[in-house]
């Protein structure tokens, strides 16, 4: 079973391809929005906070246990500990990215429905400021226009993992991580040069800590899982087909680094543009729906900013949807002996079907709901607000307590000899955030998700 198990071409292959999965909707669409909410350049302090002392604790983590196991969430898990409590850990994992895939697939579908619109030139039919807003509401409420590009995005997310490792997702991120990366940095230079950018940029950086609260702090911990795509085995999987001879320590700083520098970057873009215009940052999820529509139309050059927009979002989620689809397809190979193939269609078929409930939770299921959620909302909270955090607070106890340091360590330390002679602090830190910081941290992250502690919260203010 284990003799023709796929790996990387090469280092920078693994790394774009990590970074990939973790570049997508939440850097670009979800990152802005909750930094607009929650009052900008404070809040993205802590943010960055997180990342650092959790965040990439956690990623090193995941990572090193892929790579030692060569194997997929299940069974990297059980091969540590022989333990049919953490295999399920690992399965746990395997259904996030069920779950996740199936409301992903449907956001990134909107996406690719309005390259279509940018290119027909819709957004210059706006004649109110409301007509943004309503012409993505009646776009979202026409069940074909919705189920039909969550469908169509779920086809190019399988044709690529259909390719496999190698010649799928690796030569997949190589092409579109570099056209990612391009199309940000015309965006943010349009954003940059607006008449007004000023005040975007001071909502960025100008820190305002009067709008920081626990809540804010959770909210940021909980994105920087999301952002990073981890606890539910994805960065795990994708290191099970990384060498032995790169360094684990080294790759996540990379990614991490790359994440968080996109983030940025889509923040200066996008709020630039939003002050520029005039709009409220804080407009929530609609934020690059609704409003950004309203803000090309009044920027010159519009019309090819809003089509390079839409374009590199779906890069962005598609780079991310390959990486769900892989931990999914990866068990059902490893573990299940099915052929690659065979796995990819029909798990691909059952996450449509899965997410039909999700698309259509704007239109004809939009009254039907679960403890006061429509059902895309709940499929959203159940896999990024419980599923991720417990997963990532169960791999830092697994490696802190059950695998043991000790053990973890002699595997950390193959491709990174040079950092552990010279800078053994690193890995000395390392150790205490595992093992103290980030369990507690995601402890509370879990609590607020669960509502609890925004009770307590509300008791003693
Ligand atoms: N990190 C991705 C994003 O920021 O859009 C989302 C994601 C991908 C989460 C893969 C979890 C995952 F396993």
């Amino acid at each position: 079973m284990e003799n023709k198990r796929e790996s990387w071409g090469s280092k920078t292959g693994f790394i774009l391809a990590a970074a990939g999965s973790a570049i997508g909707l939440g850097n670009i669409w979800k990152f802005p929005y909750i930094a607009g909410e929650n009052g900008g350049a404070s809040f993205i302090i802590v943010y960055l906070i997180c990342i650092a002392v959790i965040g990439l604790p956690v990623l090193i983590a995941e990572i090193l246990i892929g790579r030692t196991t060569q194997r997929d969430p299940v069974g990297a898990f059980r091969k540590l500990s022989n333990s049919k409590f953490w295999a399920s850990v690992g399965g746990m994992g395997i259904v996030g990215g069920f779950l996740i895939l199936s409301f992903y697939a449907v956001i990134a579908g909107w996406a690719l429905g309005y390259i279509v619109e940018a290119l027909k030139g819709s957004f210059f039919n706006f004649t109110e400021p409301t007509s943004s807003a309503n012409y993505f509401n009646d776009l979202v409420g026409n069940i074909f226009w919705n189920l039909g590009y969550f469908i169509l995005f779920m086809l190019i997310t399988a044709v690529i993992v259909w390719a496999g490792i190698r010649k799928g997702i690796e030569r997949g991120s190589k092409i579109m991580m570099p056209i990612l990366f391009f199309l940000l940095i015309i965006l943010m230079i349009r954003g940059l040069t607006l008449e007004g950018a000023e005040n975007g940029m001071k909502f960025l950086w100008d820190p305002d800590w009067s709008k920081i609260g626990p809540q804010s702090v959770l909210i940021a911990l909980g994105h920087a899982f999301f952002t990073l795509s981890l606890g539910m085995g994805a960065m795990l999987t994708y290191g099970s087909y990384m060498s032995k001879k790169t360094s684990v320590p080294n790759s996540a700083l990379q990614i991490v680094f790359l994440d968080t520098l996109i983030a940025l970057i889509a923040g200066i873009a996008i709020f630039t543009s939003v002050f520029a215009v005039g709009l409220d940052p804080a407009a929530g999820p609609g934020l690059i729906f609704h409003t950004l529509p309203s803000v090309f139309i009044k920027m010159p050059g519009g019309y090819i900013f809003s089509i390079l927009f839409f374009v590199l979002l779906t890069i962005a989620a598609l780079t991310s949807s390959i990486s769900l689809l892989q931990v999914v397809v990866s068990y059902f190979v490893d573990e299940r002996g099915w052929q690659r193939h065979r796995a990819v269609i029909v798990l691909a078929l059952v996450i449509s079907i899965l997410g039909i409930p999700s698309a259509l939770s704007f239109n004809v299921l939009a009254d039907f709901k679960i403890f006061g959620l429509n059902f895309f909302a709940f499929v959203d909270f159940i896999a990024s607000n419980i599923l991720l955090p417990l997963g990532g607070l169960l791999i830092s106890i697994f490696v802190a307590w059950v695998w043991g340091f000790d053990k973890a360590l002699v595997n950390l330390r193959e491709g990174a000899e040079k950092l552990f002679d010279n800078n053994p602090w690193v890995i000395k830190f390392w150790k205490i955030f595992l093992r103290f910081f980030a369990p507690v941290l995601i402890f509370l992250v879990l609590l607020h998700s669960i509502g609890i502690l925004d009770k307590i919260i509300n008791m003693f203010s």
